[in-house]
């Protein structure tokens, strides 16, 4: 632990975050920071996992690709950590964010209540808060959450079809829950002139990244299935945190004062 005056020059997620504008943490670091945050079982594991298993089909890709499933939840996430569900709302995207599909409402199926409650949904979401917080202190957030299932059919599957791209907000924890039979899907990070800064690849479930949205792009390559015989795909979660501006603070009603012709500043 550095001393309280020394530079924090450690690899944390928050320091390399700041320094490049993204970080990895492996699956191992990850269950183990879950588990700190909310206790789990493998029973919790087993079901947060198979809920992606369920997810309807989002069919309104502009690109008419092969369709992804997905379900969206929004939270708020109180300056000091406190988390808490908001109602289901649309997803709104401007298109300079998504020339693909922004530029309108689009509506996502919900989170499942089950799956909001399973302790690593909680520990994920606690986990980016702290980092998150680590990199911006005294802020509230608005967190999208997105189930993601990418399919890989004869063409392949594309993850992140609008290819190179921000996704409007501050900072974006993608964390690979499952994939089978798939090749590729390797993220690469690049810098705001889309000069390559990085690759990832997540292979092992739970390994995740955390990139700042405001400083550099994002982009996944297509998937393909290793077995054209066998069903492929690749489950993500997606946090997308975006502060909520402070409300400004309104001025208190002055008292009037009992002597008006009082001087209170006297210039020479
Ligand atoms: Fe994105």
């Amino acid at each position: 632990m550095p001393a309280d005056d020394a530079v924090d020059v450690r690899p944390t997620p928050q320091n390399l975050v700041a320094a490049r504008g993204f970080a990895t943490l492996d699956s191992a670091g990850i269950l183990k920071a879950l588990c700190t945050i909310r206790p789990y079982t493998g029973r919790d594991v087993e079901t947060f996992c198979a809920s992606w298993e369920s997810m309807p089909p989002d069919t309104d890709m502009a690109d008419g690709g092969p369709p992804r499933r997905r379900r969206h939840a929004v939270y708020r996430v109180a300056p000091g950590g406190a988390i808490e569900r908001l109602h289901h709302r649309p997803r709104v995207r401007t298109i300079d964010h998504d020339p693909l599909n922004g530029g309108g409402v689009r509506h996502v199926e919900p989170i499942a209540d089950a799956t909001n409650a399973n302790p690593l949904m909680q520990g994920f979401l606690g986990l980016a808060d702290q980092i998150v917080c680590g990199l911006s202190p005294w802020t509230a957030w608005r967190v999208d959450a997105y189930q993601f299932r990418i399919t890989a059919s004869a063409n392949g599957g594309k993850p992140t079809p609008e290819g190179a791209h921000r996704d409007g907000v501050a900072y974006v924890l993608m964390a690979l829950i499952d994939q089978r039979n798939v090749r590729g899907g390797e993220t690469t990070i690049y810098d705001l002139s889309r000069n390559p800064l990085g690759s990832l690849n997540l292979k092992s479930p739970f390994e995740t990244a955390i990139i700042d949205d405001e400083r550099v792009y994002h982009g996944v390559s297509p998937i393909h299935a290793c077995d054209p015989g066998q069903a492929a795909y690749r489950d993500v979660l997606v946090l997308a945190f975006r502060r909520i501006p402070a409300e400004p603070r309104r001025p208190r009603p002055r008292k009037a004062s009992k002597n008006k012709d009082r001087i209170l500043w006297r210039t020479i």
